[in-house]
This record gives structure tokens, sequence and C-alpha cells, in this order.
């Protein structure tokens, strides 16, 4: 069964907190939090203080931390504190694929977040290939694959994330590694997006419009999780 990470990039913010304890009790695993400075994205969205009194109505919830900002190494701890619990950041220096931030910045990204407390992800957009992020696998706790250009939410997903997810899901087999593949971006409750998704290999769903711009969201998070 397929892990829900519901995007509250596409909850009504006027009601954070109920549309975020709706979807955990309809059986969410995770809430996604995406950050977004309008420097690595064209994009902005909402940050710490905004995690910090979630956290705080929600201590138990699972915070998959996304973070697509410039300098991740920087604002780490200030979301670690805020109550993360997984943080995303990634692999990719800027808005360009293609241009990857050097090895040392990787290493002591992932090794300060873990210091942290934190799980850590490493993220690949659509135009960066899988096979960048195989030298961390072993030090990762999750992949996530953009199938989206990210930035927004409700863009259509691109159906070549679906090779990307089969390559990581054998590579991280073939080692025998913990790591989780997620996968963010254009995804709902039917077989070319959830289902083929999951049957590629991804362990985690994120859904942000299909879930809150659902008339019953708790029915979308049932149907992902039967894949
Ligand atoms: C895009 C974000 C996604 C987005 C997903 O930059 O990383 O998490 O909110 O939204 P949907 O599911 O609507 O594509
Ligand atoms: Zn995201």
């Amino acid at each position: 069964m397929a892990m829900v990470s519901p995007s509250l990039l596409s909850a009504d913010f006027t009601h954070l907190g109920a549309d975020s304890k709706m979807v955990l009790d309809a059986g969410a695993e995770m809430l996604h939090y995406d950050v977004m400075d309008g420097h690595f994205v064209p994009n902005i969205s909402f940050g710490v203080p905004v995690l910090k009194s979630l956290h705080a109505a929600l201590p138990d919830a699972f915070y998959d931390v996304h973070l697509m900002i410039e300098d991740p190494y920087t604002y780490a701890e200030p979301f670690a504190k805020a109550g993360a619990t997984l943080i995303t950041f990634h692999i990719e220096k800027g808005r360009e694929a293609n241009v990857l931030r050097p090895e040392y910045e990787l290493n002591a990204t992932i090794e300060h977040i873990h210091k942290l407390g934190c799980k850590v992800g490493l993220s690949v957009k659509p135009g960066t290939p899988a096979e960048t992020v195989f030298p961390w696998l072993d030090k990762l706790d999750l992949v996530l694959v953009m199938s989206v250009e990210p930035g927004f939410g409700g863009q259509k997903f691109m159906p070549q994330a679906l090779d990307k997810i089969a390559l990581l899901r054998a590579e991280i087999d073939r080692r025998g590694l913990e790591c989780l593949v997620e996968v963010d971006g254009g995804i709902g409750a039917d077989e070319a997006t959830g289902k083929a998704c999951a049957d590629a290999g991804a362990d985690v769903l994120v859904a942000g419009s299909a879930v809150f711009g659902a008339a019953d969201p708790a029915a979308v998070i049932a149907a992902l999780h039967t894949y």
C-alpha cells in the first residue's frame, strides 16, 4: 500500500489546521509542506512560523517538508526546530535542471539535517536524471521525484517520472537500502497517475489539488491507499 502525503499548498489557509487534521483523520501518513523562496522557484508559499503553529496544534503528525529554496543548509535548522520530521531539498542548485549542487554541499547538507534529528530527502526535478542521486542513496531516507516543474500546485502529471521511479526502486532494492521513493506533482486517484506511480515503485504519493480540491478528500486518500 502506498503512503499518502497531501500537499498543504492546496489547502484553504484560513483553516489550515482543520484541513490538516481532516486529512490525518482520513489516514494520510504525512503532511507535505511546500516551502518556496521566490528564487529557487518563481513562487513564494509559507515558511517557518506557519509550520511552528501547525506543529503546536498537531504535534504527532509527520511533517514532510519539501524545501524549494536556494539555501537549504541555512534554513534546515529553523525548520527542524519548528517541527519538521523529514526535510527534503533539491539536488539542483537553482532554477535550471542539470546544474547540480556541488558534492561537498550535498554531503554537508545531508549530514547537517541528520544531526538536527530529522530524516533527509533529496529531490530531482523533471529535467534531472534519476541516476544523479545514486551516489547519495545510502545516506538518504527518501528520494523525491518531481512529476511537474516545482513551483505550483495543480499542474499536469509528467509521465516521464515513471521511468525515474522504476530506476530508483530497482537501485534501492538491488543495494538493499531503506530509502523511500516519493513522487510529487499532478497525482490523483486515477490509473494514469497514482496507480502508475505506485506500480512503478513509489512508496509515498504526494497529492495536493486532487485531495483538497475534491468534494470528498477522504475518499481520494482511501483510493490512493488501494495502490
Ligand atoms: C509543486 C509542489 C507540489 C504541489 C503538488 O512545486 O512541490 O507538492 O503542491 O500539487 P498537485 O498535487 O496539485 O500537483
Ligand atoms: Zn512538494
